[in-house]
């Protein structure tokens, strides 16, 4: 025998070694997660300042501060020795009530369906859905948030492990055997008020396997129908919302495509780069001629809006300024007028699976945290006018 051969027999093939380390790493993972947040844990959620009840329910301080004199408005959790008032995400929703200034939709204004996507994995998808959904359900909409990416990084952000938690996943809604379930069964509350979640897991990834299959199935017309199946199990709950944000996976595979046909709307994340760049235009082609031949099968795809939202942004940076110039001068009617700028408030709150929404200011420098609202609460808000736009309102 080789002396070669008989040293690789002797060491475990790649297969072997991924397959150890991969295991390995999955349950100090879990370990590491159980001790963080055992199953079942309820995540809370921090208490809001005036000037953010006012911002959140549309009406001035002072005006809160009057109502508050003459004894109307909601009484507030905690007033400090100084006077300044906190209040709970429920509080807000009451006064809202009491203002009757709930934005709910109605008659025929449609459930809208925002999908945010771009192949390019890191581009800001999660971060955006996540704090999109946030804002509108501090706002008062009725939102529920899709985690349609296997790697569940939306999920997580709720504390929901499924595997850990026994939790089904939007899997179970989409999977074309008998063992299919209603959306009803996997929604999942969250910490915010007006906020619902269908979490993801690993075994979403069936979806991309099991689709092409069923398509050659004759037996069937599960197959056909893959591009409205998101769809449908929406029309399940279409009355109990008023907008979907759905964070898809870093692939132009079958889920995103599914996202897509049931979207009213489209967020494409952009990190202004070159390479990101290309990456992106890429993503367009082959995206164009997907949805072209999926026209040809009798499926249109048509948008209230799509828009390009620039993530990650540095203004200080004059590559980045260049890239966001060179998108403006070709798409201008397609580009979000407000960016999302890199900040470390994000990143740092991401650490301990929160938003900007979640953390208390104190733990920054109060002008770390208030640039970093400030953009993400412009991005937010120019969403909610192109929904209430597409509203007709
Ligand atoms: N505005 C921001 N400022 C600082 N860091 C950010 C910002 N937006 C996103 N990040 C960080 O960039 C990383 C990637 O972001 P995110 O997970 O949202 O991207 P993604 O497109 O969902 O990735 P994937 O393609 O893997 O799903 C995360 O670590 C996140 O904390
Ligand atoms: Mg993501």
């Amino acid at each position: 025998m080789n002396v070669r051969k008989a040293i690789s027999e002797a060491l475990p093939s790649f297969a072997e070694t991924i397959l150890d380390q991969g295991s390995e790493i999955s349950s100090k993972l879990d370990m590491l997660r159980f001790e963080k947040f055992p199953p079942n844990a309820q995540k809370s959620l921090r208490l809001f300042t005036l000037a953010e009840v006012a911002d959140f329910v549309g009406v001035s301080q002072s005006y809160l501060k009057k109502l508050h004199l003459q004894g109307k408005g909601v009484e507030p959790t905690t007033v400090t020795a100084s006077g300044r008032r906190y209040y709970t995400a429920e509080q807000m929703d009451e006064l809202r009530a009491l203002l009757d200034r709930q934005p709910h939709r109605k008659g025929s204004e449609k459930l809208q369906v925002i999908a945010v996507v771009n192949f390019k994995g890191g581009s800001g998808k999660t971060t955006t859905s996540a704090h999109l959904a946030q804002y509108l359900a501090l706002s008062g909409y009725r939102v529920l948030a899709v985690d349609l990416d296997p790697q569940a990084s939306l999920t997580a952000l709720y504390g929901i492990q499924p595997e850990l938690d026994e939790k089904p996943s939007f899997y179970e809604t989409l999977r074309y055997d008998e063992k299919r379930r209603p959306i009803t069964d996997i929604i999942q509350p969250t910490n915010f008020p007006n906020l619902d979640i269908v979490p993801a897991n690993l075994e979403l990834q069936e979806y991309e396997y099991e689709t092409p299959l069923a398509m050659q199935r004759k037996d069937t017309t599960d197959g056909k129908l893959f591009y409205t199946r998101i769809g449908t199990a929406l029309t399940d709950v279409d009355d109990r919302y008023d907008v979907v944000v759905v964070d898809c996976p870093p692939q132009l595979g079958y889920l995103t495509l599914t996202a897509l046909t049931a979207a009213t709307s489209v967020l494409i994340t952009v990190h202004p780069q070159m390479l990101d760049i290309m990456s992106m235009s890429q993503f367009l082609l082959m995206l164009g001629d997907i949805l072209k031949s999926i026209e040809g099968a009798g499926v249109s795809v048509s948008l209230d809006w799509f828009r390009y939202l620039i993530t990650r942004y540095e203004p200080m940076d004059i590559p980045q300024q260049q890239m966001v110039g060179f998108m403006q001068s070709m798409f201008a009617q397609h580009m979000m007028r407000n960016h999302m700028v890199k900040s470390t408030a994000v990143s740092d709150a991401g650490l301990t699976k929160q938003t900007l929404y979640e953390v208390e200011r104190s733990q920054f420098s109060p002008a770390t945290y208030d640039r970093a609202r400030e953009s993400t609460d412009a991005v937010n808000a120019e969403v909610a006018e192109l929904m209430r736009k597409a509203w007709g309102r």
